[in-house]
């Protein structure tokens, strides 16, 4: 099957998928929601999600592996993988915060070569495939062309679970605070990613990310013109859990800022 009707197949089963948390969403109640770690939420609705995806992607591309954030059961295969967060922003998600998003990625050799990000609520689709533009709703989409640090709009992702970087962290949130246009934190790293594709954001830093986080964003803003690394400059940025995604120009200001704090 051609890539381009596989990704048009995708974006239905994530729009299915998307009504389906977003009509759960509102029975959802405390009480549904289980703690994995320090900080770590899921709900069941993360979980059917996640197997509703799974079983339509499975007849899809036969023999493909799978990377999810829920079902560790799932394995890795050697050619084709589907990378997937059911819910990225699950704290979001429970607080009825409506910033969250269903997040799928297709890997061929562990190259990306499909990236689709679905904010339910605001039921914008950022998506794109290899050798294609990126684009929201079916609009093409690219980084912003600004280049001047102090007018830059900075998305970041705060340490709240794992605080081993915490004081590095903190020197560059104050440098990056004193030096741009402003600083947001929506809570999910998929749409940071998406929104920087999209020239919303021109910088999104965090550190800590899991491959179902960042593989479908990342992918995009790289197919938006930008450009996405770990914070030594490096391409480990889908499992080294640190990554720097910004509009390309300010990425060499932004590497070394962050080097001055992360050595
Ligand atoms: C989280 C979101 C959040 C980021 C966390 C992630 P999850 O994903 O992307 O923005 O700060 O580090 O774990 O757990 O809601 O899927
Ligand atoms: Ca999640």
């Amino acid at each position: 099957m051609k890539l381009e009707v596989i990704s048009k197949e995708v974006i239905e089963i994530v729009k299915r998928v998307g009504s389906f948390i977003e009509a759960e969403s509102k029975k959802l109640s405390t009480a549904d929601v289980e703690v994995k770690g320090l900080n770590d939420f899921v709900t069941y609705i993360d979980k059917e999600a996640e197997q509703r995806l799974i079983r339509e992607l499975k007849g899809m591309i036969p023999n493909a592996g799978f990377i999810v954030e829920e079902d560790q059961s799932q394995k890795k295969a050697a050619e084709y993988n589907w990378i997937i967060d059911p819910i990225d922003g699950t704290t979001n998600f429970i607080h009825s915060i409506p910033v969250y998003s269903i997040s799928v990625a297709l890997s061929f050799k562990d190259e990306i070569i499909l990236g689709i990000v679905y904010e339910i609520n605001s039921k914008e689709c950022f998506h794109t495939i290899k050798n294609q533009p990126a684009y929201v709703n079916n609009k093409i989409i690219s980084v912003s062309e600004n280049n001047v640090p102090g007018k830059a709009l900075i998305a970041t992702g705060f340490p709240y679970h794992d605080f081993s970087l915490i004081d590095p962290y903190l020197l560059l949130f104050k440098d990056v605070m004193q030096n741009s246009r402003g600083i947001r934190r929506l809570g999910s790293a998929a749409v940071d990613l998406a929104y920087v594709a999209c020239g919303r954001f021109d910088v999104f830093f965090e550190y800590g990310l899991k491959p179902w986080d960042v593989a479908a964003g990342a992918f995009i803003v790289k197919q938006a013109s930008g450009k996405v690394s770990d914070f030594s400059g490096k391409s480990n940025y889908i499992f080294g859990q640190q990554i720097i995604a910004t509009n390309n120009l300010l990425h060499e200001y932004f590497i070394k800022k962050v080097q001055r704090y992360f050595i």
